[in-house]
């Protein structure tokens, strides 16, 4: 459930029509309904109350200190997986002691990062990172925290590109080769082995393939168990999906109802890592329609929204709902390409999609674009981000100024030679 919806035949964010936020800060611009989001988060931490749980807000599916703030106050933690998300979720309120940080690419500055923050724990991916690690904290003079994230090697049934759990991909590490690494982890002098962790990817609309995953891993903290070693944290990290279209994925309360006696049951603390579930469907990219134009195969609705602030479609195939923000029941319906201004065929943001036919002027939303929407944006063709505006009731605030080409070219000289 999300907060925009059609009031008095106009497009809203909660309180606040889009045309307006439109007008007065320009296109292409990101939306966020603060309602949303903490209805997302509440979902969440209502669903496991029954367990002691952290919910830590993978914080790359959308970054603005706004949004991490919004979930902050909740009570969330953050899932981080570089120095800059760090930063931010630090800057935006995240107490260290509820951060995570996940990814198979810490560097040494990282990690001191993180140490000097003191953050929950590090979650390892590989056995030179182990070894990093434990050299990096030791020069400190301080335990780090950690876990080993595990591959368990289920199919988690999404696309290809955000499948983690798989033994080909280059996440986490082996089954059986973690029981190895936590007994020598074990031996480390710095490391204090503090959990286990897995991601198995993004997107999932079923809940078996997170039951999977869990029973998995439930085995292998037995078997640490029986070798002595005592874990107090599991990390499920995320992946829960959403409605995009026509999916079906599990409520937080029925994905919490799938996991919770087995959970219950190791006498660990869980730690989840949901970043989509929670601001997928909180944000929306709002565009201004450039031109129409018909070619003897299509018909083409030009946005001056393009793949590089959205490029989910491009790079996924996937499918965010187009609405004009100015509702008309009577107007014909056609078959269009939605496209931006990109010199690139794959720049779209739905592709014979069914929808009223919109006009010269007006304006869109994309929906579900508020996970790895702006998180993601580039800016190819020169193209500064869009501006991120965040609703509460019937107040808006631009939460990030629209970039300027100036901020583009910041940092760029020429060589002495060309002078
Ligand atoms: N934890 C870890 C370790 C992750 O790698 C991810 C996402 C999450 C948590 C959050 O997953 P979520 O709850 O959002 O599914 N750009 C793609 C999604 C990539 C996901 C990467 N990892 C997309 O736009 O669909």
């Amino acid at each position: 459930m999300h907060h925009f919806s059609y009031k008095h035949g106009q497009l809203h964010a909660e309180d606040v029509p889009l045309s307006q936020i439109a007008e007065q800060v320009g296109t292409p611009t990101y939306v966020y309904s603060q309602a949303t989001l903490e209805r997302h988060y509440r979902a969440f931490s209502e669903a496991f109350g029954g367990l002691d749980t952290l919910i830590c807000f993978a914080v790359k599916a959308n970054s603005n200190r706004a949004v991490i703030n919004t979930l902050a106050a909740q009570g969330a933690g953050a899932d981080i997986v570089s120095g800059g998300e760090l930063t931010r979720s630090l800057a935006a309120g995240v107490p260290a002691e509820r951060i995570v940080y996940s990814g198979v690419g810490k560097t040494v500055a990282e990690m001191e990062q993180a140490l000097d923050a003191g953050i929950l724990m590090f979650n390892l991916e590989s056995a030179q990172e182990l070894e990093v690690l434990n050299q990096v904290a030791g020069r400190l003079g301080v335990k780090a925290p950690v876990s080993l994230r595990v591959n368990p090697d289920v199919d988690a049934q999404t696309h290809p590109k955000i499948t983690t759990g798989l033994a080909k991909n280059k996440f986490g590490l082996d089954m059986e080769l973690a029981f190895g690494k936590y007994q020598e982890a074990a031996k480390l002098d710095h490391v204090e082995l503090k959990g286990i962790s897995c991601h198995i990817g993004s997107q999932l609309t079923k809940v078996e393939p997170f039951a999977d995953a869990l029973e998995r891993v439930a085995v292998l903290i037995g078997r640490l168990k029986g070798a002595g070693i005592e874990l107090s944290l599991l990390d499920l990290g995320g992946g829960l999906g959403i409605n995009y279209n026509d999916e079906q994925p599990p409520s937080p309360a029925q994905y919490a109802e799938a996991l919770t006696e087995r959970i219950g049951s190791l006498g660990l603390k869980l730690v989840l890592e949901p970043g989509r579930a929670i601001v997928g469907n909180a944000g929306v990219l709002v565009a201004k329609v450039l031109f129409t134009k018909d070619t003897p195969a299509k018909h083409f609705i030009v946005s001056d929204a393009a793949m590089n602030d959205l490029v989910r479609p491009a790079m996924y195939d996937s499918f965010h709902a187009i609405l004009p923000v100015m509702e008309d029941p009577s107007r014909p319906k056609v078959v269009a390409d939605v496209v931006g201004p990109i010199c690139e065929t794959g720049d779209f943001l739905a592709r014979d999609r069914e929808m009223p036919d919109l006009e010269r002027g007006e304006f869109l939303a994309a929906l579900s674009a508020g996970a790895y929407g702006f998180s993601m944006a580039s800016t190819y063709n020169s193209r500064p981000r869009a501006a991120e505006v965040l609703v509460n009731g019937d107040r808006w605030s631009v939460v990030r100024t629209r970039e300027t080409v100036e901020e583009l070219m910041r940092g760029e000289s020429l060589p002495e030679w060309m002078e």
